[in-house]
């Protein structure tokens, strides 16, 4: 689709759509490291918009996707802001892309009066982790975050300390150190970490890790440090900011700085000149790919001096003076042996395609999605074809063409399902959309996804309940909706197989716990279509409280900066089903939060109100996790380290060296049982 082919009104629509898309994959994706699609994929999207909006410029709102950095942060870790934003980086995906590039910085050099004729470049592998910043403050390492939104992110301190890669103090060598500095790198499991981690994990029963970066992320963003500690991280470094200090003039330097100092720094890092270098460079790479020990989607390409790089700025998000060439996507042949329908959240039968386990680019692929049935169409796929299948490094593969040449005359063209695969009820075909619906409001494969979506971890994240205990529940008849997750008890779940008293205790706290999830949170889990988890934030921070969200007509939803007609029109109608409303009564009366919390503190109306807490050492029958949920759903919060402040230190075996500081300082003591009867105390003064 390109920008001119559509109306004005239409392209206004388009907008709409890939920003919502967008948002919600950037949610996916930063925000809950679950990516649905690829890098290729999510580029293609935005670059679309970004094409849109040039043509339209008038349509482009502070908000866009093209003009900030990711999505929120988590909840569950403190905030850092970084002292400058941490930026993203624009794609080259072809040679002549990268050529285009190189044109355009020459001229700009010349432009800004500087001489383009002593450009040079640093090239470094784009290493496929996670991007952190570290704060020294006089040399030692005093915060560690993630990207999170570009501008705050995810306070993983205690995570990123386990690495051996991260000096905790700086190397002196280099000579004298800044008074504050921030170290730019990216956090990654080497491929033989990551293939062991995968292999143990299976054969404990445990689900494996899509690929090393979503393992990377998973292993960093843990509460428990002993975890991330467990897994043999590791980090490479790339930049450096110091708001005090001096540093060096260009990009060559600064990484020999960081080795200096005590970083790790790859060591395939090339100083070139000209196109021609640069572009021998990335194929050399890009041949020698498989041999690293470690996943890389790219080469970034550097303008080598800092002096160019602030004359070239910066354009949204991305600075003019870097740009990312990415490798060619892998592909592999396989037979598409079925083409299956679910159903989703909302009704929409969603095909996908189902594949002769076939290997790209390292994994095993047996499953692709489909879009719809006009993506079919448009590919012409049918069942039983040769098709290339492609995964961009990334999770979910994708179909991309049949091979026509290879067909025997006996494949099978698709036809989308005349009814509901779940409840037979007859589908509908939605007016102006490509879509097909089952419009049963009872159908059971709608109530299981919404189910899924409601425990999930973007919504309430309830720890425990996955999708096959969900659909167990649900196949038993004990949990119809959402709201009848607060009415289970022990003697629900006991009889269930597999399900022993232990698990029994942590899946009831889990959904106590869930409680006291931010009201944004909440109405992100209703899974009202088109609201994702930044929508769900918008609406809350104009309306506040369930009652003034029910009552908005559709054009005070529409006035909200960054929700469209369309948006407005589906949260208003989807609030007005009598199901929703009923829904939404007995989620009240369970006691989930149906307003904002005031000021940014997470708020409880529980006694332990302003009350912190220590966790230490291995707690008899609960995880870490569990307790963390109850102490919340009382209201008290649990911090990281002990101080004079501290209300209680709950200690398990083998605590480590926090009770001795607690004693020393006098904090009260708990044991797994003193927790509980805190807790429950709190149950018995509760509002209900
Ligand atoms: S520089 C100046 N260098 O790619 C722009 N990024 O798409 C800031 N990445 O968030 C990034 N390897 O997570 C830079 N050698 C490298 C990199 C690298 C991987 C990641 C990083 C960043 C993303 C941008």
């Amino acid at each position: 689709m390109s920008g001119d082919a559509l109306s004005r009104e239409e392209a206004v629509a388009r907008i709409d759509r890939l920003r919502t898309e967008l948002r919600r994959h950037d949610h996916l994706y930063y925000g809950l490291d679950s990516p649905e699609i690829d890098d290729a994929a999510y580029d293609a999207l935005f670059r679309e918009l970004r094409g849109l909006e040039e043509v339209c410029p008038d349509l482009v709102t502070p908000d866009s996707p093209t003009q900030r950095v990711g999505a929120a942060p988590l909840v569950s870790f403190g905030q850092v802001t970084h002292f400058e934003p941490m930026l993203s980086l624009a794609n080259a995906k072809d040679e002549a892309e990268l050529a285009a590039w190189h044109v355009r910085i020459v001229r700009l050099t010349g432009e800004a009066g500087l001489d383009p004729g002593a450009l040079r470049f640093t090239l470094e592998p784009k290493i496929d982790g996670l991007a952190v910043s570290l704060r020294y403050q006089r040399g030692a390492l005093v915060s560690g975050a993630t990207r999170g939104d570009g501008s705050i992110g995810e306070d993983v301190t205690q995570n990123l300390r386990t690495i051996a890669a991260i000096p905790l103090v700086l190397l002196a060598g280099g000579g004298p150190v800044p008074e504050l500095v921030e170290v730019r790198g990216e956090v990654y499991l080497p491929l033989a970490a990551f293939e062991r981690l995968n292999e143990s994990r299976l054969a404990e029963g445990e689900s494996t890790f899509a690929n090393p970066r979503n393992a990377a992320a998973g292993s960093l963003r843990q509460l428990d440090q002993r975890i991330t500690a467990s897994r043999p991280l590791s980090m490479w470094a790339y930049g450096v900011i110091a708001p005090s200090g001096e540093l060096p003039p260009g990009q060559w330097e600064i990484l020999r700085w960081l080795k200096e100092h005590g970083f790790r720094v790859s060591r395939d890092v090339r100083l070139v000149t000209g196109l021609d270098e640069i572009v021998a460079a990335c194929r050399d790479w890009e041949r020698r790919r498989a041999d690293l020990d470690y996943d890389i989607d790219g080469v970034v390409v550097k303008v080598d001096s800092r002096l160019v790089q602030q004359a070239l700025g910066a354009a949204g998000r991305d600075p003019r003076w870097a740009v990312a060439y990415k490798f060619a996507p892998t592909t592999a042949q396989t037979r598409l042996l079925e083409i299956r329908v679910n159903v989703g959240r909302t009704g929409m039968l969603n095909p996908y395609a189902v594949l002769a386990p076939v290997e790209v680019g390292g994994v095993t692929v047996s499953q692709a999605t489909l879009h719809n049935e006009d993506d079919i169409r448009r590919k012409d796929l049918r069942v039983g074809d040769m098709v290339i299948v492609q995964r961009a490094g990334d999770v979910i593969p994708q179909v991309v063409s049949p091979l026509t040449d290879l067909r025997t005359g006996t494949e099978l063209q698709f036809a989308m399902p005349e009814a509901c695969p779940s409840c037979a009820t007859p589908v509908v075909r939605v007016p102006g959309e490509v879509a097909v619906r089952c419009p049963n409001p009872d159908c059971p494969a709608k109530a299981v996804e919404v189910l899924k979506h409601f425990v999930s971890r973007g919504a309430m994240d309830i720890e425990g309940v996955g999708d096959k205990i969900v659909q167990r529940l649900f196949d038993l008849g004990l949990v119809r909706d959402p709201a009848d997750l607060y009415a289970l008890s022990e003697s629900d779940l006991m009889p269930l197989d597999g399900f022993q008293e232990r698990a029994v205790t942590n899946v009831l706290a889990a959904i106590a716990g869930s409680r006291t999830r931010p009201f944004s949170r909440v109405v992100f889990a209703l899974g009202i279509p088109h609201v994702g988890g930044q929508n769900a934030e918008l609406l809350v921070a104009r309306f506040r409280t369930m009652e003034a969200l029910q009552a908005a007509e559709v054009d005070d939803i529409a006035g909200v900066e960054g929700l469209g007609p369309v948006i407005a029109e589906s949260v208003h109608s989807f609030l007005h089903e009598p199901k929703a409303a009923h829904l939404v009564r007995r989620l009240a009366a369970a006691g989930v939060r149906m307003e904002a919390e005031t000021g940014s503190a997470p708020v409880g109306d529980g006694i332990l109100v302003g009350t912190s807490f220590v966790l230490t050492g291995t707690l008899p029958t609960m995880t870490r996790d569990v307790a963390v949920a109850l102490i919340e759903a009382a209201g008290g919060r649990v911090v990281g380290s002990v101080s004079a402040k501290t209300d209680y230190v709950v200690a398990g075996d083998s605590p480590g060296s926090k009770l001795a500081k607690a004693r020393k300082l006098g904090v009260r003591e708990l044991d797994e049982a003193g927790l509980r009867a805190l807790v429950e105390s709190e149950a018995d003064s509760g509002l209900d």
